[in-house]
């Protein structure tokens, strides 16, 4: 029992588990904020194939890692989440089986490198989108993080981080330009949801908006 003089039990970590299927930038962005966190803890990645990058960098950072057999088979997927209290999509290009995202309703997240509802959807990933973009001639692009539901990138938005496109990008340079913000959103975004425990309803997370040139002042 807690006494009013003795400190009171800091509660343990969120267990956080990150789902992958790439090179898993995003993944280090987390793993690099949360080491030694006592907020939340990235407690295994799930991968939609072997050989990802990402499984490469869960392993330097000790972290146990799951490859799943068949991406579309939800007790499969639920059971490689384990117990993680919150399951975050980074770069993980696989459709979440509609089983699993209703056991992990509003715990379940993904970053889209673009602004939502714009340029999402399915077949909508890596270079398209950024082609996209500058197709359309939009002059702002930016990452969204939003929940998972049964649509490809049509959960509700919990925030999002404009980037300027620039005269002369190219798909690549402005994927650069958006990843460098992805690294700086999804960290904040978990952050607060683990601050939040994590609510069981939607929520939405705001950001200091960033100057264009980086900045936040
Ligand atoms: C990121 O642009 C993310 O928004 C998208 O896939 C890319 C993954 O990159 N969903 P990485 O594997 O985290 O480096």
């Amino acid at each position: 029992m807690t006494t009013a003089s003795s400190p009171s039990p800091s509660p343990s970590p969120v267990p956080v588990a990150v789902l992958v299927s790439g090179g898993g930038t995003n993944l280090q962005a987390l793993l690099d904020a949360f080491h030694g966190s006592t907020l939340a803890r990235i407690a295994r990645v799930v991968s939609s194939r072997d050989g990802a990058g990402a499984l490469e960098r869960a392993r330097r950072a000790g972290v146990p890692t799951v490859v799943l057999r068949d991406p579309d088979d939800a007790d499969e997927l639920v059971r490689a989440l384990g117990d993680a209290r919150l399951a975050v999509l980074a770069g993980y290009l696989k459709r979440v089986p509609p089983a699993a995202v209703a056991r992990f309703r509003w715990r379940l997240i993904n970053i889209h490198p673009a602004l939502l509802p714009d340029f999402g959807g399915r077949g909508m990933y890596g270079r398209r989108v950024h082609e996209a973009v500058l197709s359309s001639g939009a002059q702002v692009s930016g990452a969204t993080v939003h929940y998972v539901d049964e649509e490809f990138d049509r959960g509700p938005i919990i925030a999002q981080w404009p980037v300027p496109v620039r005269a002369g990008d190219t798909p690549e340079s402005l994927a650069a330009r958006v990843l460098e913000v992805e690294h700086r959103l999804l960290p904040l975004v978990v952050q607060e949801l683990a601050r939040q425990g994590v609510p069981g309803k939607p929520v939405k997370v705001s950001v200091q908006q960033p100057n264009f040139d980086g900045t936040t002042e």
